[in-house]
């Protein structure tokens, strides 16, 4: 039987259907399923129950399999791959990270060098309401903008702050940032050029302590504020309220996504593994 896809939005987005993910896949499957992957940014498979194994396996097709971080120590036990995204407590402590609150837009770590090619989050438990996720297709974005704001931007580099993640908490050994361009982080070129499509997306990684190199903070924050009041634009964006055994895989290089608060009194756990990526490549100036 072949794979179904079925397109979930008008900025990006599709279900997999007729898909057993939790056994290996052929050669052809794995192609086909990349290639809708690149077509359509975020694949959505429902109502599946995978074991960590099985989710390490899936992920384990697309490419190579990152740690989690050590500063982390959030990662499932004896399970080094998979991070744990939650906000239940235990004894006092979180089992998880980003808790119940709101996380802002963001690429996942794209402060670091070599940042994620692929995201995969396996729903295990969730709240009644609230806590949906929405991705934002940066090919769309870049290719909306005006060709004078193409023009310029070409060739620049931003500094993806490091101390500060999506839900506004300063990281452990880290400092608050009081001039974004003394930030640390680490610097990829603004316009990105997709690896695998070749298509150019505008790589923003996240809007707070963002810096434009070789700009004044003030002409940073400016065009930093034009390209963000741009993309934040409904018709980029898909809206994804989250189903126990949903398991969903995105493309980091040409999306970011953010989360809505929910109740801190209901249960979310999320089991999340990434896919080592590639050093990030600019467009070169017009
Ligand atoms: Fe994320």
């Amino acid at each position: 039987m072949s794979i179904e896809f079925i397109r979930l939005s008008p900025a990006l987005g599709a279900e997999v259907r007729d898909l057993d993910i939790s056994q290996p896949l052929s050669a052809e499957q794995v192609a086909e399923v990349r290639r809708a992957w690149l077509d359509h940014l975020v694949l959505v498979f429902r109502g599946r129950s995978l074991s960590d194994d099985q989710l390490c396996a899936f992920s384990r097709q697309f490419g190579t399999l990152d740690a989690v971080p050590a500063w982390h120590q959030y990662h499932v036990p004896g399970q080094p791959n998979v991070l744990i995204v939650s906000n239940v407590k235990e004894q006092g402590k979180p089992i998880g990270v980003l808790g119940d609150g709101e996380a802002a837009w963001h690429t996942d770590m794209s402060y670091i060098p070599l940042p994620p090619t692929a995201s995969l989050l396996h729903a295990l438990e969730i709240p009644d309401s609230g806590g949906d996720t929405y991705w934002m297709n940066m090919y769309a974005v870049y290719e909306a903008l005006p060709a004078a704001l193409k023009r310029r931007i070409a060739g620049l580099a931003l500094n993806h702050d490091s101390s500060t993640d999506s839900s506004g908490e300063v990281r452990p050994g880290h400092k608050p940032v009081v001039d974004a361009s003394q930030a640390p982080g680490v610097k990829h070129p603004l316009v990105r050029l997709h690896p695998e499509t070749k298509r150019p997306a505008l790589y923003l990684g996240r809007r707070l302590h963002a810096y434009v190199v070789g700009l004044s903070v003030a002409e940073s924050e400016a065009l930093l504020d034009e390209l963000w009041k741009h993309a934040l634009d409904d018709r980029f964006v898909f809206r994804h309220r989250w189903q126990v055994g949903d398991l969903l895989m995105w493309d980091n290089r040409c999306t970011m996504h953010r989360r809505d608060p929910f109740d801190k009194a209901a249960r979310r756990i999320m089991h999340r593994t990434e896919l080592i990526g590639d050093a990030p490549v600019g467009v070169a100036a017009a």
